[in-house]
């Protein structure tokens, strides 16, 4: 591989793993961050990012003198290649706000000393590279679409070995250029447009809502049959058309990618005068499962789904989007605890990765509380209601918590606990798809 000097403007959860791994690769890389104090942190090798291996890799990037941080873009003018981690968040219809990445593209144009690759790693609307390059012109700057593919709690895994690396661009030695930057990754390498590579993220992201969507539904369906969604996805997951990712039932799927995106996607569709009523019902799925979770727990406590919540406590074990990560943005978790606080319940939250002193980052308004152990979370509780799949849930003594508890009900909503466990700590379990 030909090792290169690369920016990489942006060092949120995308940007550092890209500009880490990319060090680590042999690279020499400019992180360029506006946030000063990210970036004085950062030089120290200090990592406020909860991803494996990302705090050793940056470490391993300073020493070997191949990672530096800065505020100023100006650094990255040597660079043959600057790849944008921007943040697109969702706009106003769901449209991604591009102001970050037409901003920076604008502004990486003016600091260039010669060519330049222009990587956007951002996840962007299917048009937005070719708009790019039109503003561009055709100087110095080739835009080329190189869309991410990282799950939260596995970024580094997922960059280093990827299941494809998606690179669309319009002219053959920019692309070539940024497939030589990935030279040392053994993964399919997948060439195309830009329209194509920006799309093709939106596709994935919709098509794993819809599954999760779907899952989650015939979670319902089993419980109204009395089937078993363990053995029903079990079933499923046999056919390798199917896949047996994606199909464990939760409270609904978040995060702060998945929302995003499918909303991204819908307004593509829109815009495009295209149909996509699959993602749309899947959005529509993923907030009525939510709900239907909201009367399972109501109705458990009062008898009545729609029952008010007032006198009523309830222990929450879990709040980020999903375990392994400590990020509750867009999290299902919150949304149903808030959903159960504004029913007039008093929640008491547990999450191992989301102790009482990030509670202002978690709780925005102050509806509930955040402890650090679980048995505290099961004091006084009516019910106990697991929404992350944290594995250390399964090692919960539930003779002590009912001891701590007014009611034994536990409601698994990840079916994550065994069942036979938490009846032998004298407890009710209810899961969720299952008789
Ligand atoms: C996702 C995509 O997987 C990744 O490729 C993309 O780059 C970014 O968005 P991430 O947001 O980290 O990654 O989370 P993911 O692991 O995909 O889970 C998304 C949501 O689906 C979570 O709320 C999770 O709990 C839920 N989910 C996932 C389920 O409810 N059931 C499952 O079986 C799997």
């Amino acid at each position: 591989m030909t090792a290169r000097r690369i920016g990489v403007v942006g060092a949120g959860y995308v940007g550092l793993t890209t500009a880490a791994c990319l060090a680590h690769l042999g690279h020499v890389v400019h992180c360029v961050d506006t946030a000063a104090p990210r970036v004085a942190r950062l030089r120290r090798g200090s990592v406020d990012i909860e991803e494996p291996r990302l705090a050793q890799l940056v470490s391993a990037g300073l020493r070997a003198g191949r990672l530096l941080f800065d505020t100023r873009l100006d650094t990255v003018a040597g660079c043959g290649i600057v790849v944008l981690c921007l943040p697109t968040p969702s706009g106003r219809g769901g449209a991604p706000d591009l102001r970050s990445v037409v901003s920076v593209a604008e502004a990486v144009a003016h600091v260039v000393t010669g060519p330049v690759v222009l990587v956007v790693k951002s996840t962007v609307p299917p048009g937005t590279a070719a708009a790019l390059q039109r503003s561009a012109g055709d100087g110095p700057v080739d835009v080329v679409s190189n869309p991410e593919f990282l799950r939260e709690g596995r970024s580094v895994d997922d960059f280093l070995r990827p299941d494809r690396i998606v690179v669309g661009g319009r002219r053959a030695e920019a692309v070539a250029a940024v497939v030589e930057m990935y030279h040392d990754i053994s993964a399919p390498v997948i060439r195309t447009d830009w329209a194509s590579a920006e799309l093709a993220k939106y596709a994935c992201n919709g098509f794993l809502a819809v599954k999760a969507s779907y899952t989650n539904e015939l979670a319902d369906l089993c419980e109204a049959v009395g089937a078993d969604v363990r053995d029903v996805t079990a079933v499923m997951a046999a056919d390798p058309r199917i896949g047996r990712h994606f199909l464990a039932p939760g409270p609904g799927w978040g995060g702060s990618c998945l929302p995003k995106d499918t909303r991204g996607l819908l307004d593509t569709a829109d815009r495009a005068g295209a149909v996509f009523d699959t993602v749309r019902a899947a959005v529509e799925a993923n907030a009525h499962h939510r709900a239907r979770l909201v009367r399972v727990v109501t109705e458990a406590l009062t008898g009545d789904p729609e029952g008010e919540l007032h006198g009523h406590r309830i222990g929450i074990l879990g709040l980020t989007f999903k375990a392994g990560t400590d990020d509750t943005r867009d999290s299902p978790a919150v949304a149903v605890v808030q959903d159960l606080c504004a029913r007039g319940a008093t929640v008491t939250a547990y999450d191992p990765a989301c102790g009482s002193r990030r509670a202002a980052a978690v709780d925005h308004d102050g509806a509930f509380q955040v402890v650090d152990e679980p048995l505290l979370a099961a004091k006084s509780a009516s019910v106990i209601v697991v929404l992350t799949e944290w594995p250390e849930f399964r090692t919960i003594d539930w003779a002590a918590a009912l001891r701590e508890v007014v009611r034994p009900l536990v409601v698994d909503a990840r079916n994550v606990l065994d069942p036979a466990v938490v009846t032998a700590g004298g407890f009710s379990y209810r899961g969720i798809g299952r008789p």
